[in-house]
């Protein structure tokens, strides 16, 4: 495997027409985070980038429906996400946004290197116009059935049901969704990446070289350069947006698509002064945590425009997950069927690593999965407290009575010592091998094993029946469950972090 020389990891820029939710979390975030701790403990050069998603039909969507202007949907939205993922314990080196000065900046700026690099086509085509609203209607301002699934609920520019994306005219019934109107038909003048002129290479990029993607990842994108991609347009005939940086395209932006994955590169730009080692080295790895329905955009569209640019790297790995339903149903923000990160930190004060703990066990990463209270309830209970909690509680109250907390010398170690002793390097190098291959789940229940291993050990020992016939034993016993405790807490470290506190009150 080759060894590079610093990390460039990525989070899906979350949009701002709501806050974060658990489905963000498992899908995204943790996973993330889980990968950017672990680095940061083997002292490796990495940075960690995100920031709010500010554009895009959602965000003016939603400012319709309130009545506000789409600057305070994502001001009020950046602000709550931002602070939740702090006090949730997700450290990005950057949190930006896609509305800062700098980010307008390198979207245009990229916009127009491709642009002068004759890299688009232009094309004039009809599409769908709102005579009422007197708007064109781009991506999610326009709603009908999906050619390929039969959906009655369909975007202009994705299908939620089956994944596929879509234009507003391959909609079946198209409707306006402003007025409920059906569109008519109007002239517009739109830039494309060819993605067909860039089939060949991707093919080989991903098909070939990075067979090693996670199977849903690799699935997707197999099926999508096999059924033959098209140009894509990258403007937009929107009031929201980075402008197009050229004469023709006054009035236009850019699609939100463009310049959102652009925005990894200002939150870049904003915190590193040579940000351009992290984006124009081959010895950075750079690595896009997503949630499955951006797949596309990660692997094809983004690298597509980052090859036609010719400057940047691409990515290493997007290892992306599948969905998290919360109760049996569909995690939805318009529908308000969610668990909120920020109501979640209310309520359950202190209490961000179990829901971090849970999340990370119960990872959709190879299928959707489904969250319960139910289940929450029973890992915390029966995991967290009765093997991972009950063990060090064991060894620390212990400890306390026997040695007023002061690990004892050990004597000769016996089998049972070094078996268990050896089951920390196990643990360890599956955990770093798992961590490694983006295996989450399993690196975590490689950490809660050994806790099990620690637990088995005790009871088989039984310090506390040889303290008066053999205490020369028991200091070794003690020893070696301290040892065992001390690796438990830096192994846990990436998913969990162990408190010990109240240690003078034994
Ligand atoms: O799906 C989403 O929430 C998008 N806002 C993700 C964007 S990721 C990147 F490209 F910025
Ligand atoms: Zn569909």
């Amino acid at each position: 495997m080759k060894k590079f020389k610093r990390h460039l990891v990525t989070a899906a820029l979350p949009y701002t027409n709501g806050p974060v939710h658990i489905g963000h979390l498992a899908g995204v975030y943790i996973p993330a985070d889980i990968y950017v701790r672990y680095l940061r403990m083997k002292e490796e050069d990495v940075v960690f980038v995100c920031g709010s998603d500010e554009h895009g039909v959602p965000i003016t969507l939603k400012a319709k429906n309130e009545g506000v202007s789409p600057q305070e949907i994502v001001d009020r939205y950046h602000a709550i996400i931002k602070q939740s993922f702090l006090d949730f314990g997700i450290l990005f080196d950057n949190y930006s946004r896609t509305s800062n000065k700098i980010h307008h900046k390198t979207s245009s700026d990229f916009f127009k290197t491709l642009y002068d690099k004759g890299e688009f086509l232009e094309k004039e085509s009809e599409q769908y116009f709102d005579t009422e609203a007197n708007q064109f209607l781009a991506d999610r301002y326009i709603k009908g059935t999906c050619p390929k699934c039969g959906n009655p609920e369909a975007y202009g520019d994705q299908c939620e049901k089956c994944g596929s994306t879509l234009n507003p005219t391959d909609l079946i019934n198209p409707k306006s969704t402003i007025s409920g109107n059906t569109p008519s038909l109007k002239s517009t003048k739109h830039w494309f990446l060819p993605l067909d002129k860039h089939e060949p290479f991707l093919k080989e990029w991903i098909l070939e070289n990075h067979k090693e993607w996670k199977s849903n990842v690799y699935g997707q994108c197999k099926s999508w350069i096999d059924s033959g991609l098209q140009p894509r347009a990258v403007s937009r005939d929107l009031d929201w947006g980075v402008p197009l940086p050229i004469e023709e395209g006054k009035g236009k932006v850019l699609y939100v698509w463009f310049d959102a994955p652009i925005g990894y590169i200002s939150s870049t730009k904003e915190i590193k002064p040579n940000w351009e080692e992290y984006w124009k080295s081959d010895e950075t790895k750079l690595v896009h945590f997503i949630g499955k329905d951006n797949i596309v955009f990660h692997c094809i569209v983004f690298p597509a425009m980052l090859k036609a640019h010719g400057e940047f790297i691409l990515p290493e790995n997007v290892p992306a997950n599948e969905f998290l339903n919360l109760e049996g149903n569909k995690i939805s923000t318009s529908r308000n069927w969610a668990v909120w990160l920020h109501e979640y930190l209310e309520d359950f004060k202190d209490q961000q690593d179990v829901l971090r703990y849970v999340l990370t066990a119960n990872a959709p990463e190879t299928k959707d999965n489904d969250f319960t209270w139910k289940d929450f309830q029973a890992r915390n209970n029966n995991e967290l407290v009765a093997i991972l909690g009950n063990f060090i509680n064991r060894v620390v109250v212990l400890v306390n009575k026997y040695y007023e907390g002061i690990v004892p010398t050990p004597n000769n170690l016996e089998q049972i010592d070094l078996a268990v002793l050896d089951e920390i390097n196990i643990a360890k190098e599956e955990i770093e091998r798992n961590i490694e291959n983006y295996k989450f789940r399993e690196a975590l229940k490689c950490a809660m094993q050994l806790a099990r291993a620690g637990n088995k050990y005790l009871t088989e020992t039984e310090p506390w029946k040889l303290i008066k016939e053999n205490p020369e034993r028991v200091k070794t016993i003690l020893y070696v469950c301290i040892q065992i405790s001390g690796n438990i807490s830096i192994l846990f470290e990436p998913f969990y972090q162990i408190v010990v506190f109240k240690l003078e009150s034994f």
